[in-house]
C-alpha cells in the first residue's frame, strides 16, 4: 500500500474529477442495491475549493479514491461522507487510508466536534472502529434536519420514517473526543515524543554522572602523583 498511491488535501486543482467520483458513487451504490445519499458533481466540487475533502490518486495519476467533511449542528458535528474508492484499487488498504487522512483533517479543523458516520458497509466499520469510533444510537447523532434530508434519495429513506428517524438499516457511529480513551501507544506522534525523551534522558544521565566521572578521574591520576 505504501508508496502506491498519493493521497492529498483535494484543491481547486483537483474540479475536474468531481464528475467521475460523483458517477463512481451512483454506480457503487446501484451495484450495492443499498441506500447512499446522493451527491452532485457540483456539490464534491465545492468541498474541493473548501479544502474540505481528501483525493488520493495511483502511482500513474489515476483517480483513485475520495472522501469529504460535512459539518452539522453549527459544527457541533462532523461527518466524513462519500468514502469511495475505484474498484480496481478496492481491498489494498486504500479507503483505511484515505479514512484516516480525513480524519486527521476533521480532528484539526474541528476539534471540539464530534465526529459521526452511518453505514451499512462492513469496511467502513472496520475502519472507523480502529479510528476510535464506537457504535452509538441515533439519539447520539446531529438531530440537524438538514442531514436527516440526505436520506431522502435512500431506497431506505421510508424505513428511517416509519422509524421516526429513531433506527434504519444503517449502523451509527461516534467519536467524540470529550469521551474518549486512547493509547499513549496509538497516538500518531508517540514515535517522535519517545524519541525526543530518550535524547532527553541521555542528556540528563550525562550531566548527572559527569561530576561524578570527574573526580574519578582526578583521583586516578592523584594516584601516580
Ligand atoms: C467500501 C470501500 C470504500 C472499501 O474500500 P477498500 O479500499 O477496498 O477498503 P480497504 O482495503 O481499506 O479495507 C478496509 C477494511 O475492510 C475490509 N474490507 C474491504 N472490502 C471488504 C468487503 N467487501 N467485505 C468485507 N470486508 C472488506 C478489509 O479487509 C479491511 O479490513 P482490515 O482492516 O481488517 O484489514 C469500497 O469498497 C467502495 O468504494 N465501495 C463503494 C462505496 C461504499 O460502499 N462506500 C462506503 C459508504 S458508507
Amino acid at each position: 500500500m505504501q508508496n502506491q498511491f498519493e493521497i492529498c488535501i483535494a484543491t481547486s486543482d483537483h474540479q475536474n474529477f468531481a464528475v467521475i467520483i460523483a458517477a463512481e458513487m451512483e454506480s457503487s451504490a446501484k451495484a450495492r442495491g443499498t441506500g447512499i445519499a446522493k451527491r452532485t458533481a457540483s456539490y464534491i466540487a465545492e468541498k474541493m475549493l473548501e479544502g474540505k475533502a481528501v483525493i488520493a490518486f495511483n502511482k500513474d495519476g489515476i483517480w483513485a479514491g475520495f472522501c469529504y467533511i460535512e459539518t452539522w449542528s453549527h459544527g457541533q458535528y462532523v461527518a466524513n461522507s462519500g468514502l469511495i474508492v475505484a474498484p480496481e484499487f478496492r481491498k489494498s488498504g486504500l479507503a483505511k487510508a484515505i479514512k484516516k487522512k480525513i480524519f486527521r483533517l476533521s480532528r484539526t479543523t474541528y476539534p471540539e466536534s464530534k465526529l459521526f458516520g452511518l453505514t451499512t458497509g462492513l469496511p467502513v466499520m472496520k475502519i472507523n472502529s480502529d479510528l476510535g469510533y464506537e457504535p452509538v444510537t441515533y439519539s447520539e447523532l446531529t438531530q440537524d434536519d438538514a442531514f436527516w434530508a440526505g436520506c431522502k434519495s435512500c431506497v431506505n429513506y421510508e424505513i428511517l420514517l416509519s422509524k421516526e428517524r429513531k433506527n434504519c438499516m444503517c449502523t451509527a457511529m461516534l467519536y467524540d473526543p470529550k469521551d474518549h480513551y486512547e493509547p499513549e501507544e496509538t497516538k500518531e506522534d508517540f514515535k517522535q515524543h519517545s524519541k525526543l525523551y530518550d535524547r532527553f534522558m541521555r542528556i540528563k544521565q550525562w550531566k548527572l554522572l559527569r561530576p561524578f566521572l570527574k573526580k574519578d578521574l582526578i583521583k586516578f591520576f592523584s594516584f601516580f602523583n
